[in-house]
């Protein structure tokens, strides 16, 4: 994932050269997020139509729901170039600035985990968003001197995971907030469907129906399944993809009738049996199940809360009956 991004490089691993394939090009092929896409048709239609920058955009939503496929998109309905690059690989504010005086007028800058920045490059970014300037200090001790560099109006697209971790002067200066969902089941299938077209595997609806019942909300997941039950599909059977296929190959894939595998299994009995089902704090589930809290928050309990296998209260996590039958736990009422 965008861990290992190298950028101004031309290293592309096979996975995101697969991904670029699949990813939609414009709105009305991107499936879904219907509330998203409504208010992007809206805005950028009426910044063309200005021949204006669009205002700066601020994506967030858990890894895999399309956040990048998005930047793209809207670069491409504005008619306009995009440079993508991400918090930890500007390092210093001299890089952001050779990015930001190298964008011509309207462009888009897609800066990926912008909730990584470091402070001194966050700092540089303020004036270039308010004003579309760059305040930059030339020499050091009493002979240093403030210099403005003008910029070309440009339009900033961060991505984050949760936008609770940008401080608030950054947040501020976002004019579009757009907080993207998990997918529901009948997206999921439409975006196996598509991916399966475009992958020349032939699928029947009721497969893509239960590769998407699997995805946990994610496109990217549903993308990575269908091209694990392809290859499958392409030993085990004739390369067709039906519902016994499906749900054969899935479970060879130890992927289960929720989309659930062994780490969100773990969670759940953890917090059952060592934690009499909880209220237990996200750094204890991590450090029980030997995982990063961030891994935990980002990855796992998103899905477990949307199907409410988790709930949060001020206390900590709390599992819910639902969790304990899933996995045919003995739940105790108390609890
Ligand atoms: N709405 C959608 N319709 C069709 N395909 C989608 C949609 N959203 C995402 N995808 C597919 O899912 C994959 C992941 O999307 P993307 O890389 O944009 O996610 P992301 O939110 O940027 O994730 P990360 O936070 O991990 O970088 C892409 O390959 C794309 O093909
Ligand atoms: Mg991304």
């Amino acid at each position: 994932m965008s861990e290992n991004r190298i950028v101004g490089s031309n290293i592309i691993s096979e996975e995101e050269k697969n991904e670029y394939s699949l990813r939609p090009r414009w709105l009305n092929e991107y499936i879904g997020q219907e509330k998203v896409k409504e208010k992007l048709k809206i805005f950028t239609k009426a910044a063309k139509q200005r021949n204006d920058s669009l205002d700066h955009v601020l994506l967030q939503g858990p890894p895999g729901l399309g956040k990048t496929t998005l930047s793209h998109i809207i670069a491409n309905e504005l008619g306009v170039n995009i440079k993508i690059t991400s918090g930890p690989a500007i390092t210093r504010a001299g890089d952001l600035a050779s990015i930001l005086t190298n964008l011509e007028a309207n462009d888009v800058l897609f800066i990926d985990e912008i909730h990584r920045l470091n402070k001194s490059v966050e700092e540089v970014l303020y004036s270039a968003m308010e004003d579309f300037a760059l305040d930059i200090i030339v020499g050091k001790g009493p002979a240093a001197q403030s210099l403005r560099i003008d910029l070309e109006r440009f339009t900033l697209i961060g991505a984050t995971t949760k936008a609770g971790m940008l401080s608030s002067p950054l947040r501020d200066r976002f004019g579009v907030l757009l907080e993207l969902d998990l997918y529901g089941e009948e997206d999921l299938s439409h975006i196996v469907t598509r991916s399966a077209d475009i992958l020349e595997v032939a699928i029947d609806p009721e497969a893509a129906l239960e590769i998407g019942r699997r995805s946990r909300g994610t496109p990217r997941i549903a993308n990575r399944l269908l091209k694990r039950v392809r290859d499958y599909a392409q030993i085990k059977g004739d390369g067709n993809i039906d519902i016994n296929l499906a749900k054969d190959a899935l479970e060879f894939l130890d992927v289960d009738d929720k989309g659930l595998d062994q780490l969100d299994k773990k969670i759940v009995q953890i917090i059952a049996e060592n934690f009499s089902g909880g209220p237990v704090g996200l750094d204890t589930i991590a450090a029980a199940t030997g995982n990063e809290s961030i891994t935990i928050e980002e990855v796992y309990e998103p899905y477990l809360l949307q199907i409410g296998f988790l709930n949060r209260t001020p206390r900590g996590r709390v599992l819910s009956k639902k969790a304990y039958d899933h996995y045919g736990l003995d739940y105790k009422k108390d609890n």
